[in-house]
């Protein structure tokens, strides 16, 4: 298959799975329950230091120049939506004080990115797939912040997040298109995707399981 068509049909299969990510109940569900925007922004603290992390780690090894900046910018990217969500709760009287975002380790997420070393695995998985997943859950976040009436949360996730989130998206389609020119490599980066999203499942039942959290803010 070209590429152009491969991505393509890609991203319509992602569209179709990632609907599981999004029952209309799970924000119904959680609305009686003892979620906090805080703890849910504590959750994304986490979420962005590890998109963060593994995007510099996957720099060095990055094939070309364009690819090594890409990974750079939304290294840097992630690491300033960490500082804006850090501010925000500061202003909604979190501190912060003796808080380590990985002080339960990294997550499995984490765990299998780092795992990968072909770039056109990292760029579906990471890029296309992870930055999907986050745009998913960030607009349920947005959600409910204006159920709640915080609306300085929800702005900061609309104007200022979600735009990077989606370029990162669109980076990882761009690099797809460029890297999965054979059969070879198609497998590689569907198998890639494909494992990338029953963990987000995985980890949302777990999350849920733990802290009745489904629809934390992503990357
Ligand atoms: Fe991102
Ligand atoms: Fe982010």
């Amino acid at each position: 298959m070209d590429p152009a068509s491969f991505v393509a049909q890609l991203s319509s299969e992602n569209d179709s799975i990632l609907n599981r990510l999004k029952p209309a109940e799970a924000l119904t569900a959680e609305a009686g329950g003892d979620l906090t925007i805080r703890n849910l922004l504590r959750v994304a603290l986490r979420n962005e230091l590890e998109a963060s992390e593994i995007a510099a780690l996957w720099m060095p090894s990055a094939n070309g120049a364009d690819l090594k900046l890409a990974l750079a910018r939304q290294s840097g990217d992630e690491a300033r939506h960490y500082r804006l969500i850090a501010e925000r709760l500061g202003k909604l009287g979190d501190d912060l004080a003796g808080f380590d975002p990985l002080a339960q380790g990294y997550s499995p997420m984490f765990r299998y990115l780092g795992s990968l070393q072909s770039d056109v695995e990292r760029v579906a998985a990471g890029q296309f797939t992870r930055e999907a997943i986050a745009l998913v859950k960030n607009s349920q976040f947005i959600e409910l912040c204006e159920r709640g009436g915080d609306t300085e949360t929800a702005s900061l996730y609309r104007s200022i997040i979600q735009p990077d989130e989606q370029f990162h998206h669109e980076l990882g389609r761009r690099f797809l298109e460029r890297l999965a020119l054979d059969e070879v490599s198609q497998d590689l980066a569907r198998s890639a995707r494909l494992r990338t999203i029953e963990l987000a499942e995985e980890l949302q039942t777990l999350a849920y399981q733990r802290g009745k959290i489904h629809h934390a803010p992503g990357c």
